[in-house]
């Protein structure tokens, strides 16, 4: 930790002249996650805090979808990325056009969009959701029918659970199509009692080989409930990492897989971030309207 301290002092020392909070993703490295995030949690609680935040500057420690989410709930702050290149593959898979021609081929059925897309993205869409309340956002509509965007196996995952029939879009996450359902089999076969968690972003086959599939805070709770004495995470690394350090009793089995783009936020470039004021987060007016109304919707559902 020796080697974090000049950045993480700095960057507490920064956060106090510059009121700023910063926001954290479960996907980032434990010197970021436990050195410097004010706030840490899955997408869905990010959004949730975002809207509660009364700091000047929002700094969000995660990819970009995340911080235009912060950006369309706290139009009159300052969003800051400190990459702007940190992306997303499932946010990359689908453009607005897209929507607007699934809306044609299906005419009146309600678009569900998951918030890792574009703000242009969620202005087409009637509602956001995230991996922690998809199945209660789908559900929450009261019709037959809905296209849920863009991740397929999310959509896949979620349609398992419902009576609800779900129209797909042929997005994948990088890092959680890697996983197979040879990888949970190995797993159990090389680490006998191992309790395997998967996230819903993973092909169904592995959902279906796991021992529970949910949200990035979803399994963070599972782990810290239950205690299994082993334990692997169909996810990114740097999930384990963050929350072995909480747990020290427990045997987190690797594989996992990392996000280059959730990798792309150092230390280094968040106390850049808040000594330069950059990069800042800006939405287009012409969709920020309706992509807000697409997330509160979300939010709005209990
Ligand atoms: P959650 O933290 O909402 O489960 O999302 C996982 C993810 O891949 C975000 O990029
Ligand atoms: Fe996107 Fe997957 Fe990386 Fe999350 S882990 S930011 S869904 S590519």
């Amino acid at each position: 930790w020796s080697e974090f301290a000049p950045d993480v002092d700095a960057i507490n020392r920064l956060k106090r002249e510059k009121n700023a909070v910063i926001l954290a993703h479960n996907y980032q490295t434990p010197e970021i996650f436990h050195g410097v995030a004010d706030i840490v949690g899955d997408s869905l609680a990010l959004a949730r805090e975002a809207m509660k935040v009364d700091a000047d500057v929002i700094v969000l420690a995660g990819v970009h979808f995340m911080a235009e989410t912060a950006k369309l709930l706290n139009p009159a702050k300052r969003v800051l990325i400190p990459d702007l290149r940190a992306g997303c593959s499932l946010a990359e898979s689908i453009t607005a056009e897209d929507v607007r021609l699934l809306r044609q081929r299906w005419p009146g059925v309600p678009v569900v969009t998951y918030v890792n897309t574009s703000a242009a993205v969620k202005a087409e869409s009637d509602i956001c959701c995230t991996s922690g309340n998809a199945r209660k956002i789908v559900e929450s509509l009261g019709v037959p029918k809905v296209i849920m965007l863009p991740d397929e196996y999310l959509a896949q995952n979620i349609a398992k659970e419902t009576n609800v029939e779900i129209i797909t879009w042929a997005g994948h996450c990088e890092v959680h199509e890697r996983f197979s359902a040879a990888d949970v089999r190995q797993l159990r076969a090389g680490h006998p009692g191992v309790v395997v968690l998967a996230h819903p972003e993973c092909p169904p086959e592995v959902v279906a080989e796991a021992d529970f599939a949910g949200s990035t805070a979803a399994m963070a709770d599972y782990v810290t409930r239950e205690q299994p004495g082993r334990v692997v995470l169909m996810t990114e690394c740097s999930m384990s990492d963050n929350i072995a350090a909480l747990n020290p009793g427990i045997d987190f089995v690797r594989p996992c897989n990392l996000c280059p783009h959730m990798k792309r936020i150092t230390l280094p470039k968040i106390r850049r971030a808040l000594e330069t004021m950059q990069h800042e987060v800006t939405i287009d007016p012409a969709v920020s309207a309706a992509a807000r109304r697409a997330v509160e919707r979300m939010l709005a559902v209990h």
